[in-house]
């Protein structure tokens, strides 16, 4: 592991949410890679069935079974660590708890073909949901020897909606299974989220209503008993550099540019239209326009940035990646993270 301060030195399951489209998928991945570039194993692990990680690093759908996907960046001196994948699904889960369990191998992919699988799942949404997070808690914990497999484990989770529900496993199943091998699979699979060990992040964007989802999110989270989840950062995905002062914005967003100014400043940098100075006021006239609505859009995103860090949780912000999300950008993703002490 890394010598140097992480903001979150001892998590070492990483829960990802946020609005549906915010980047949960991409910043989940750029977060595997920061962690992993202290060296060994992160594993990242998707639950919704998509098979959105292996798009991402653009490699064929994720088989059952962990799968290495990326290196990390290394650190001086250091090589980096290995991503690994995994597409969890109920089924396979609940298959590998058979097994454990009841010693019965095979028996969940023959339960599956009988479509008892789905039934169960169905009847017993929470009973799917204790599934994945129990594999979570699995890989988190699991050891060869005496080393952990896994450094760490990074979970593309479900969106702010329904977190609090996915999270809250051994409540959703108490009505279910009162005792037993669920009920303790259960109990020790919330040992393992509402320790200090695992930490939910929230990704958004700059605007009105994924902000307004964090927030709520936060709260229900932090209003979850008993004892609540450590609630981890907010990351702020594709923020854009705003390249005014703040006199410049003011000025922007009040339409109070001088046009003459622009003009000026226009033809210093040698940028005219050449057909004399009206035509010259002309562009200066819609730049100044365009001036006014990014000063306008920078101002609101001030705001919604001002809203976020009153959650009192430690913020990130993540640069939106212009030229194609690759493995070069999700590298710049987790460079930022680590620059900022989230990795
Ligand atoms: N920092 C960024 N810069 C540029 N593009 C980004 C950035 N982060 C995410 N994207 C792009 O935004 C889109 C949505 O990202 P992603 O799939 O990670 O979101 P998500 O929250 O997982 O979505 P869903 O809710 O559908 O699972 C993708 O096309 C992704 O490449
Ligand atoms: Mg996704």
């Amino acid at each position: 592991m890394s010598a140097r301060d992480t903001d979150w030195e001892g998590v070492r399951l990483h829960v990802v949410t946020g609005k549906g489209g915010t980047g949960k998928t991409t910043v989940a991945a750029a977060l595997a890679l920061g962690l992993a570039s202290a060296g060994g194993k992160v594993l990242l692990m998707e639950v919704e069935g998509r098979q959105g990680i292996a798009q991402l690093f653009d490699c064929p759908p994720l088989p059952e079974g962990e799968r290495k996907v990326a290196v990390a960046p290394g650190t001086p001196g250091r090589a980096g660590g290995d991503v690994y994948a995994l597409a969890a699904d109920p089924e396979s889960a609940l298959a590998e708890y058979l097994e454990k369990f009841y010693n019965l191998p095979r028996a969940g992919r023959a339960l599956n073909r009988l479509g008892v699988v789905d039934f169960v799942t169905t009847i017993a949404p929470g009973l799917r949901d204790v599934l994945l997070t129990g594999k979570a808690a699995e890989a988190t914990r699991r050891r060869a020897g005496r080393r952990r497999v896994y450094n760490a484990v990074v979970m593309d989770a479900p969106p702010t909606g329904r977190i609090a529900r996915f999270l809250n496993v051994a409540t959703e199943v108490s009505g279910l299974a009162k005792v037993g091998p669920i009920r303790g699979h259960a109990d020790s699979v919330q040992g393992v989220i509402h320790s200090p060990q695992t930490a939910v992040h929230f990704v958004t964007v700059l605007e009105e209503m994924p902000v307004q989802e964090t927030l709520d999110g936060i709260a229900e989270l932090r209003g979850l008993s008993p004892g609540g989840l450590q609630l981890g950062g907010i990351m702020i995905n594709m923020v854009r550099p705003v390249g005014l002062s703040d006199d410049q914005l003011a000025a922007a967003a009040a339409g109070r540019l001088d046009v003459h100014d622009l003009a000026l400043g226009l033809k210093t940098a040698g940028i005219e239209d050449g057909s004399g100075p009206a035509e010259n006021l002309d562009l200066a006239g819609s730049l100044a326009a365009e001036l006014t609505e990014h000063a306008r859009e920078a101002l609101a995103q001030r705001e919604q940035r001002e809203l976020l860090a009153g959650a009192g949780q430690p913020c990130y912000e993540l640069p939106l990646i212009t030229d194609g999300m690759d493995l070069a950008g999700l590298y710049r993703l987790a460079s930022a993270l680590r620059e900022q002490g989230a990795a």
